[in-house]
């Protein structure tokens, strides 16, 4: 990766910030292509001087999204929502804007493009965001079709928006709802090992033009998950089974928030497992050893614990 120019489309997001650090460390000089440039300062001392480079590009505007990419070795793809808000739209970010990517790539001659999709990207679901995800990746693939398209399940790591957001709710909450009954299977993976699951992708021809789900070495069910947060948080929140038409009811006040902590096309999405599917290569035929979620998760659970260190914690 010696002085290749990468590009990282949402590089100052969770996983980004993971990923940056990698590529400063393997020589990559990085174009970190964000809506707020200055949100990504933070990243700069993870290279010499001028190695990381924040720079403004949004998704929905074509025109920076050429910008971003001239004269580019490789690009990268983070950029994702969780939910809609203003002109952020899953239309608009997640179907197109990987389109308009793969096609200002193909047309800037860059030779490796990485996109992070999700597990779950499926054109038939009910859930928008799947729906958009699947379009993104078909997006991806008509304009470059020897892009490598990795979906992780939910991932985990100190600033993640999954477990942290649950171990918020049960300290400001005495009970936490158990949607679709808690049974909807998770396989958390690692940050670190997405971001090393992206640099394998660039380094290794055989990834090109294919699909890999993450997961990490262990299977939990929603039930269980919370379960975990609350023994490592030293919290006892109940654990109360929510019917899906009252979750979604919940749901309806919940995504009104200036930051949804629940929204309905989440409900929906829960009504499917997140894990790998059987006979999609994974993490292992990109060289990684999956890092179990006990490894790394108590160390910053133990933030939310009475007592514990509360700066910088919220609803994630
Ligand atoms: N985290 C997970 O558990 C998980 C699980 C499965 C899949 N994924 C996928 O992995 C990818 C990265 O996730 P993440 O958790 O790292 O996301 P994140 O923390 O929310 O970061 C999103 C990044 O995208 C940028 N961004 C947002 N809208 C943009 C736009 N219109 N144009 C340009 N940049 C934009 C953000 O910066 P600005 O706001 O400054 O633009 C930020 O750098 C996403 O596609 C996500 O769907 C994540």
């Amino acid at each position: 990766m010696q002085g290749r120019l990468v590009t990282v489309f949402g590089g100052s997001g969770f996983i980004g910030r993971y990923l940056v650090k990698r590529l400063a460390e393997a020589g990559a000089r990085v174009r970190v292509a964000v809506r707020r440039p200055e949100a990504a300062n933070f990243l700069k001392p993870l290279g010499t001087v001028g190695q990381v480079v924040p720079w403004q590009a949004n998704l929905r505007v074509d025109s920076s999204v050429a910008a971003a990419v001239a004269g580019a070795d490789d690009v990268i793809n983070l950029v994702g929502i969780l939910y809609e808000a203003g002109a952020q739209r899953f239309g608009v970010v997640q179907a197109r804007g990987p389109e308009v990517i793969a096609e200002a790539a193909k047309a800037a001659g860059v030779e490796r493009l990485v996109h992070v999709s999700a597990i779950g990207a499926d054109a038939q679901s009910e859930s928008l965001y799947a729906r958009s995800k699947a379009a993104g990746e078909a997006g991806i693939r008509k304009h470059f079709p020897a892009a490598t398209i990795l979906r992780p399940s939910v991932v985990f790591g100190a600033e993640d928006s999954f477990l942290n957001r649950f171990a918020f709710l049960a300290r400001i909450s005495p009970v936490l709802p158990l949607i679709a009954g808690g049974q909807t299977k998770f396989q958390p993976v690692y940050v670190g090992d997405v971001a090393a699951a992206i640099m394998a992708a660039l380094q290794d021809p055989a990834a090109a033009g294919r699909t890999y789900e993450l997961g990490g070495p262990g299977t939990y069910s929603f039930e269980e998950l919370l379960r975990y947060i609350l023994r490592e948080t030293g919290r006892s929140a109940l654990l109360v089974p929510l019917p899906e038409a009252v979750a979604l009811f919940e749901a309806w006040f919940l995504e009104k928030l200036p930051k949804p902590l629940l929204t309905r096309d989440q409900v929906i999405l829960l009504r499917r497992d997140n894990v790998p599917a059987p006979g999609m290569p994974g993490l292992a035929e990109l060289g990684i050893r999956p890092t179990p979620l006990e490894a790394v998760a108590p160390a910053y659970l133990a933030r939310h614990r009475r007592g514990g260190a509360r700066a910088g914690i919220s609803a994630a």
